[in-house]
């Protein structure tokens, strides 16, 4: 931590900084330039933000020279992780897909759209059996129903299943069906359903907040990883901007940004970021060329009668396009698909 003192701060004011820094366990080293003096400080950053330094006299500004994210961080983890789904790995040299329908509707739709995700070259299987929805008349998902049919799919194609958990009280319960938990966009900062996933011994999905900034996102991902759980992938996935014509603006530039901050992996859904089946394909290339270690995608045998986001879910020859790309973009930057 630096603390950067103004023109006219006095000694006096220097000193009893100095004081109360070591008052608090710490050593303060002064730096005095011709305009300014600025006071770097070693020792317990935790402990120097409870001193309040900014309202001290002579003080123009406190800056942070350490993230506030310590287990997620790079800083102390400089090598990348690789998080294992149920065997399947997420990050190193992996490129991962995953794909599914956005919701669980039916037993026959889930295995579809499951077999189509497969032949795409996807390895984990997503669907939602709790979904958040914007309208409470919207379709709610089946919840322990749907749980089930993902598991049956799960049974008889091998992938394993990515699904959104939306309250801690039903932590336990989807964790008991799911391989990985997503907790979504509209719950990243909920904080008690973050603590409750960090210890439900299972991996988990994290998606950005469609309004937070990267460093509100990697600290929800602490509140994980601070309940023993490190098994975590970050997931960007649209933030909000003043552009209409996506449903969200992919911030494409979150996952080298995020990935040079935290160990953890990035993955992208350009599915609920563009909104639109003609955006799928294009976003998707572009994270795997700006290095994100997987996408997730939305699929459906039907989209017109969707439940939920039909118009994102990918059919027909725009599955076999995705197939194509992720069986050769990936080789070219280095990476084997998952
Ligand atoms: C899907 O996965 C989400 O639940 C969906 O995008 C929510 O959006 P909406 O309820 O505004 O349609
Ligand atoms: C989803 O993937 O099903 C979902 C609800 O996405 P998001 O949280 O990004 O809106």
């Amino acid at each position: 931590m630096v603390i950067v003192m103004t023109p006219e701060a006095t000694s006096d004011n220097i000193d009893s900084i100095v004081d109360l820094v070591a008052t608090a366990g710490g050593e303060a080293y002064v730096t005095r330039g011709v305009s300014r003096t600025i006071i770097g400080l070693v020792g317990d950053v935790q402990q120097f933000e409870t001193l309040d330094l900014n309202a001290l006299p002579g003080v123009a500004d406190v800056l942070r020279i350490s993230a506030p994210y310590k287990l997620v961080s790079r800083e102390n983890h400089v090598s990348r992780s690789v998080v294992s789904v149920a065997g399947v790995p997420i990050g190193g040299d992996h490129m991962t897909l995953i794909a599914g329908p956005c919701a669980v509707e039916t037993p026959e739709q889930t295995l579809a759209a499951a077999l189509m995700a497969k032949a795409a070259g996807a390895s984990l299987l997503r669907g939602g059996a709790y979904k958040p929805r914007t309208s409470p008349y919207a379709f709610q998902g089946l919840g322990e129903t749907g749980l089930k049919i993902l598991s049956d799919v799960r049974a008889e194609t091998g992938l394993p299943i990515v699904t959104e958990v939306v309250d801690a009280a039903d932590v336990e319960l989807v964790a008991s069906y799911a391989d990985m938990l997503q907790i979504g966009t509209r719950n990243m900062q909920n904080f008690a359903l973050l603590q409750a996933a960090g210890e439900a011994g299972r991996p988990v999905m994290l998606k950005r907040g469609m309004s937070s900034t990267i460093e509100e996102w990697l600290m929800a991902a602490e509140y994980i990883a601070q309940r023993g759980n490190l098994d975590i992938v970050l997931c960007e996935r649209g933030i909000r901007t003043f552009e209409k014509a996506t449903r969200n603006t992919l911030d494409i530039s979150a996952v080298p940004v995020a990935q040079r901050l935290s160990h953890l992996p990035v993955i992208v859904d350009p599915s609920h970021s563009g909104g639109k089946r003609d955006l799928v394909l294009p976003l998707s290339r572009a994270a795997i060329a700006v290095g994100a270690d997987g996408i997730i995608v939305d699929v459906h045998p039907e989209p017109e009668t969707a439940l939920c986001d039909g118009p994102q879910a990918l059919v027909g020859a725009d599955l076999d396009e995705l197939a194509r790309v992720v069986a050769t973009l990936p080789a070219m930057l280095g990476r084997t698909l998952a």
